[in-house]
């Protein structure tokens, strides 16, 4: 049977790269891309579909026989804060209507990622292990906590095809993040660009997990190809690129702007970043589906400072 995927939050930072990158695997034909809102300049099959309306997501997922979602309708760590019953319903109550879809025969496969929040202050923050302490102080990482048991629970009763990432932060150059902690790693690029200094809201030591997105959708692609057997997690796996600090960023982008300026003004995002790992052990991902990483830090600068020039110019 021929694959068809329909994306859930196709308008956010990992959907809008997700879509072109699965519609060149598909073919455009065979991605449905679906958000609350829509954009007019969108280009690929779209429809407005809200995760939380059971029956227009079942609906939706019959007339177009789906056999795979990617869902990844959510609000990052730092809007979370601001909106809580709104975050907990919808990562809760959205991977909900999408599980069941798997459990009721209607798909086969569901992609749902999980993130570096799912960790707190008192897991271990040096090289964090796959399986720890999972004690999250923030909204989003106790909405991914639950649902990585949600995940694991659907695969253990229901048999139920889910694959999940924690995804680091993620910093690529075709689409903005929007509301997390480990944004000011893809801001600080547009300011360095536009000669402007950078206001940073962490500190200049606070090492964080980071990846290039096109490492990001890779693994993404990658655990949704391998044979089931061969994904032993069903919570989520560890996986990982780099682990950088505002200061080490600085720095490598002064390699390539050398007056480069940085002001350092922590506020509330400070609390949630120090409750996150520096760096995260993903030997399990490596060995159980082959997950390995192309861009370390200079590969990352160099490639987001070329292709974010030639939008800043234009
Ligand atoms: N990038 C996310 C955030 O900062 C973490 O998964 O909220």
């Amino acid at each position: 049977m021929s694959r068809k995927a329909l994306i859930i939050g196709s308008l956010g930072q990992v959907g809008r790269e997700l879509s072109s990158n699965l519609a060149l695997k598909l073919g455009y034909e065979n991605v449905l891309s679906t958000d609350v809102k829509s954009d007019p300049d969108y280009e690929g099959r779209f429809e407005i579909l809200d995760c939380l309306d059971e029956p227009a997501l079942r609906d939706l997922v019959q007339r177009e026989s789906i056999t795979e979602v990617y869902h990844l309708a959510a609000l990052l760590s730092a809007t979370a804060e601001q909106n809580i019953d709104f975050a907990w319903k919808l990562s809760v109550n959205g991977l909900f209507n999408v599980l069941n879809l798997a459990k009721d025969g209607l798909i086969e496969k569901i992609f749902w990622p999980s993130s570096i929040a799912v960790f707190g202050p008192n897991t271990p923050r040096h090289q964090t292990p796959q399986s720890t302490i999972i004690e999250p102080t923030t909204v989003y990482g106790i909405g991914k906590q639950a649902g990585e048991q949600w995940c694991n629970y659907y695969h253990k009763r229901f048999g139920v095809d889910v694959r999940s990432v924690r995804y680091p932060g993620l910093i690529g150059w075709k689409s903005l993040p929007g509301g997390g902690t480990t944004d000011y790693a893809v801001d600080i690029f547009y300011s360095a660009l536009k000669g402007e200094r950078f206001n940073c809201f962490l500190n200049e030591d606070t090492f964080l997990p980071m990846m290039h997105m096109e490492d990001a959708i890779r693994a993404t692609l990658a655990i949704m190809e391998q044979d089931a057997s061969n994904i032993k997690i069903r919570n989520s796996y560890n996986i990982s690129a780099m682990s950088f600090s505002p200061k080490t960023l600085a720095e490598e982008l002064r390699k390539h702007f050398p007056n480069f300026e940085i002001e350092y003004k922590p506020d509330f995002r400070q609390e949630i970043a120090s409750s996150w790992p520096s760096s995260i052990d993903d030997a399990q991902a490596r060995t159980d589906w082959g997950w390995k990483e192309q861009y370390g830090l200079s590969e990352l600068v160099q490639n987001m400072i070329e292709n974010l020039k030639l939008q800043v110019q234009a």
